[in-house]
């Protein structure tokens, strides 16, 4: 496998497992709150992470490189309120996003086209993904505080569909 290739995905293996730490963190915050819709989908979110990371890992193995499982820096564990999690949770994912179109621009550079295949997964999960935290924190700004609007939104959220499987799409109170 070409080494600058595999460099890059080898970086995005050590992301998406911090990303999966990083959602966990943050339904582990939620269930503590007794947010109990918004931790079981930080949950499902976290397994899907985790996911995305395995599915490099052996696309990588399998194509003769070696795939490098890294330690994780321990995520922040408090968070100063719901719409602290989510503004994260959509930041994250345009760092991730980055990374993704960086990894396609190297693909291309080293004419890897298996691997630029392979990645075109990758960022339509992303177009997904942050249109879906864009839509929870719209949710979250018309709330405003409101205790029985944060009740609707926890109980909704506990539905709002986000599978670990490929095309894959996200909704929520659609
Ligand atoms: Fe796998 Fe949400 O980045």
């Amino acid at each position: 496998m070409n080494k600058r290739v595999e460099k890059v995905l080898n970086d995005q293996i050590e992301k998406e497992a911090s990303s999966s730490q990083f959602y966990l963190a943050m339904a582990s915050w939620a269930e503590g709150e007794g947010l109990s819709g918004t931790a079981k989908f930080l949950y499902t979110h976290s397994d899907e992470e985790r996911f995305h990371m395995l599915k490099l890992v052996k696309f990588v193995n399998e194509r003769g490189g070696d795939a490098i499982i890294a330690g994780l820096k321990t995520p922040q564990k408090e968070f100063k309120s719901l719409e602290s999690v989510f503004r994260l949770l959509l930041k994250h994912e345009i760092m991730v996003t980055e990374s993704i179109n960086n990894l396609v621009d190297v693909c291309l550079q080293e004419k890897d086209y298996t691997t630029h295949n392979f990645i075109q997964w990758y960022v339509s999960e992303q177009l997904e993904e942050e249109a879906l935290a864009r839509t929870i924190l719209d949710k979250i700004m018309l709330i405003n505080g409101d205790n029985a609007g944060l009740y609707m939104f926890d109980r909704d959220l506990e539905n709002a569909t986000i599978q670990t499987k490929p095309s894959s799409g996200g909704s929520f109170g659609e």
